[in-house]
């Protein structure tokens, strides 16, 4: 994945950052890391103490945790544009889950003290760290609601989400890479043998078509029929 260097510009373009002179943003800047890392890869481990702030700038990952026996719970997937790591420099505790890259990744890593002293001192960007607590609790809550519903709309809603997150202007008919069985099944919450025999389903149906490049949902029809648009 080419991307260019992140300079001021390409940074308050995020809209975390869009508050932030480029004097603050040059200063973001001057201790920032860029890396690219492979898939499956753990990039934050629940109960470690940390003092990054990270950006995704390409790819895919997930957010998880485990129940007390042992099953992987999926709170949250991640693409192009989004932070992680804010929880811990805000309330100053260990990482509150795991989170795991799902395909190549570039990734920017920021000084969580920096971040901190910017905050105190810059209300907009405050502001913007309580709106996107807000839509992640959001985004929590409807995740929550569609775990009771049939696993057809627990899967539709994961592959949606996975082309909406895909590249940045996406919707749910982009195309987007194909994960595994047991990924998908981690991430819609089912098991592995129900996730292979509704993505039959799918497929006999002509919701979701499967070629070298990735996946794709080809209609939006079964979305809308359970409100998941
Ligand atoms: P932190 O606790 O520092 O490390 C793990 C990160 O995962 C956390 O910060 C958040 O950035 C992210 N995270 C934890 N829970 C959720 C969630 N429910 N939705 C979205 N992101 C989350």
């Amino acid at each position: 994945m080419a991307i260019p260097p992140l300079t001021p510009e390409l940074l308050r373009a995020f809209p975390l950052f869009e508050s932030l002179d480029k004097a603050d943003l040059e200063r973001l800047l001057e201790r920032h890391l860029a890396s690219a890392l492979g898939e499956d890869q753990l990039l934050v481990q629940e109960s470690d103490w940390g003092e990054t702030l990270f950006l995704i700038r390409a790819g895919l990952a997930k957010v998880r945790c485990f129940s007390p026996d042992g099953e992987e719970v999926v709170l949250c997937l991640l693409g192009p544009g989004d932070v992680f790591g804010e929880m811990a420099l805000l309330d100053e505790k260990p990482r509150s889950a795991d989170v795991l890259s799902l395909t190549q990744l570039n990734l920017v890593k920021f000084s969580g003290a920096l971040f901190r002293q910017l905050m105190l001192s810059r209300a907009p960007l405050s502001l913007a760290i309580a709106q996107l607590q807000s839509k992640r609790l959001r985004e929590l809550n409807r995740r929550f609601a569609i775990h009771s519903a049939d696993a057809s709309t627990r899967l539709l809603n994961a592959l949606a989400q996975l082309a909406c997150l895909s590249e940045s202007g996406a919707n749910v008919l982009s195309l987007f890479p194909a994960l595994g069985q047991r990924e998908l099944a981690a991430i819609a919450g089912l098991s592995r043998e129900t996730t292979s025999r509704t993505l039959s389903k799918l497929r006999e149906r002509g919701y979701l078509e499967e070629t070298a490049a990735g996946m794709r949902l080809l209609s939006e029809e079964p979305l809308k029929r359970r409100c998941l648009l």
